[in-house]
């Protein structure tokens, strides 16, 4: 985990340095904190360390406790069990560390910088040239963007590649039909500026006719299979076609992004042509050095453990025996790319699930090949599938993919629904604002708060629901907090370590300490559900926090609203961090 420095040290750090230090075997011993029920903290670390002094644990336990100095920090300790110890901490203590943290002046709300930050290149949003985009493309672009944001905060050095499928055989054929009717990528009528769906729509109705030729037509099939020759060999002619074909696939694109909400920026979109170069290197490397063999005019790598379905190995073939390379050399020639020439000290995939065996052999061979190595890792963040309401993969009822623009479109209409039911003084213009931060929220959320490898149910009706595990509820929970703010006139947001903290206090308090815990987590084990779950536990312990500690009420005496005000501000603030880091934006109002 990160090194956590002292002024922003998180009242878990500090305890775990004043245990440490009153263990007899310092140093060396772990005292094992969680967050606990029955206190504010157990330490479960007695245990282990006594079988290793062959003591016992109670007796060892009550030594502990008698050693540490009686301090600001700790209010009561005491053995329970076999010999855990529970630990409650001073108000004074609680207050004082979130006031440093508040007061942080880089605006990091004390999350330390991870003191062992390299390069990670990562690998996400990679739709499918003349293809539209579906809800796996969602899924990798959120997941994606949420952990180059998190990484980015921790201080990682983050290199973004958009792989996306921009080469292939299929190109042969688009590009002929293109060749023969050239009028059909032409926008008449509309003006020179090409939206994303008018753009998708061309691609669309191109693709469907080059296929129905292509499947009917002898000498059609024939002219394609030259032009993949003549686009492999880089003839410049149809180079220029296939490029027209990226060209307007990115319009497409970069308008679903947008929609999304999330920044793609041009020169990171590195699709499978740009490794076109590298491809007989990589494949010449990889025999000379044994990594891969010819069988039966292939070039195959083979693994013990990978069989196909007839019980053979079933190797990963980099080059095929008529010459063409595939899905494989490309992945491979990126891994040399990233590791040799973007420097990364890891490489990171956001991608199905389904792919998880092409990376397992991409990556040992990589490995065998010396890319990877101690140094240089590589990890696949895999997820899940997308299912209909009815558990069943997101289907039209006519069994098409769904379209993801009309998905994202529906969702910020639902939102619409419930951000009027809930508007009171919002003008239009505010509440489609508010819809379109809502709605997109709201999709990327559901994708976020449950582990990627998971598949998830896509239910539009849940995902805007105000009550349960919804982004909508936390940014309804912070727009409560800046309405506080907002209220409180001359009141100052000021933290008094001096008072005593109410039951709902104590409990947002300490909850808020943890979240520099969490980021350092989150980053590390790439799971930006645990970032969700922490912001969802945060608002609901805001919202108790909200019903049972008035602040701007009238008998509440000054320095106890101050303080509140404060944990209120800091809630609001943390959330706002959050989500950020999830992607999704916190209205001030909704
Ligand atoms: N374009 C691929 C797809 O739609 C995903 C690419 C994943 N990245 C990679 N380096 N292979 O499934």
């Amino acid at each position: 985990m990160a090194s956590v420095n002292s002024l922003a040290s998180t009242l878990q750090q500090q305890l775990a340095d004043a245990l440490t230090a009153a263990l007899p075997d310092a140093g060396t011993a772990d005292p094992l904190l969680r967050r606990s029920d029955r206190a504010d903290f157990q330490a479960n670390g007695i245990l282990a360390l006594a079988k290793k002094l062959k003591g016992n644990p109670r007796e060892l336990a009550s030594q502990v406790t008698a050693a540490i100095p009686a301090g600001d920090l700790i209010k009561e300790i005491e053995v329970s069990g076999p010999g855990f110890l529970n630990i409650t901490l001073t108000d004074k203590a609680i207050t004082e560390t979130l006031a440093a943290r508040a007061a942080d002046d880089e605006g990091r709300l004390g999350v330390p910088y991870n003191s062992a930050a390299g390069t990670t290149v990562i690998d996400y949003a990679q739709p499918n040239v003349a293809k539209e985009m579906h809800v796996g493309h969602l899924r990798s672009a959120v997941i994606g963007d949420a952990m180059v944001q998190i990484l980015e905060f921790t201080g990682e050095s983050v290199v973004r590649r958009h792989h996306i499928g921009d080469w292939g055989t299929q190109f042969g054929m688009l590009i002929q039909y293109l060749t023969e009717h050239p009028a059909e990528l032409t926008h008449e009528g509309d003006g020179g500026e090409v939206d994303g769906e008018a753009a998708m729509s061309s691609l669309n109705r191109l693709y469907k006719a080059s296929r129905a030729l292509f499947d009917s037509d002898e000498e059609f099939k024939a002219r394609s299979r030259d032009r993949v020759v003549a686009l492999q060999a880089g003839d410049e002619e149809t180079l220029a076609m296939w490029q027209r074909f990226v060209d307007e696939s990115k319009i497409y694109f970069y308008s679903v992004f947008n929609k999304l909400d999330m920044e793609i920026r041009d020169a990171d979109i590195v699709g499978e042509s740009g490794y076109n170069d590298m491809l007989e290197e990589t494949c010449r490397i990889l025999e000379e050095s044994g990594v891969a063999v010819r069988s039966e005019g292939a070039l195959c790598v083979f693994f013990d453990d990978v069989k196909g379905p007839d019980g053979n190995p079933a190797p990963l073939i980099v080059k095929k025996s008529n010459g063409g390379y595939g899905y494989a050399a490309t992945d491979l020639s990126a891994v040399r790319d990233r590791v040799q020439n973007l420097k990364a000290n890891t490489l990171l995939y956001v991608v199905d699930a389904r792919q998880a065996l092409h990376f397992k052999m991409v990556f040992e061979t990589a490995r065998r090949a010396g890319w990877l190595n101690e140094d240089v890792k590589a990890v696949h963040l895999p997820f899940g599938t997308v299912l209909g309401k009815d558990g069943k993969p997101f289907k039209t009822r006519e069994g098409e993919t769904i379209r993801l623009a009309d998905l994202l479109d529906e969702a910020i209409d639902r939102a619409s629904t419930v951000v009027r039911e809930k508007a009171k003084d919002l003008t239009e213009d505010e509440i489609t604002e508010r819809a379109t931060q809502v709605g997109i929220g709201a999709v990327k959320y559901a994708d976020l708060s449950t582990s990627a490898a998971r598949d998830y149910k896509f239910d539009l009706d849940q995902m805007v629901s105000l009550t349960g595990d919804t982004s909508v509820y936390i940014q309804y929970a912070h727009a409560r907090s800046r309405s506080i703010k907002r209220k409180a006139g001359e009141l100052k947001s000021r933290p008094h370590p001096e008072l005593e903290l109410a039951p709902a206090e104590r409990a947002l308090a300490l909850h808020l300490d943890q979240f520099a815990e969490v980021v350092a987590e989150v980053a590390a084990a790439y799971e930006p559900h645990k970032l969700a779950s922490y912001l969802y536990q945060l608002s609901s312990l805001f919202t108790t926090f909200y019903d049972q500690c008035p602040v701007l009420k009238p008998e509440v005496p000054g320095d106890v609203a101050e303080n509140r005000l404060f944990l209120s501000d800091l809630t609001a603030r943390t959330l706002h961090q959050g989500m950020e880091l999830l992607g999704i934006r916190t209205p001030e109002r909704l």
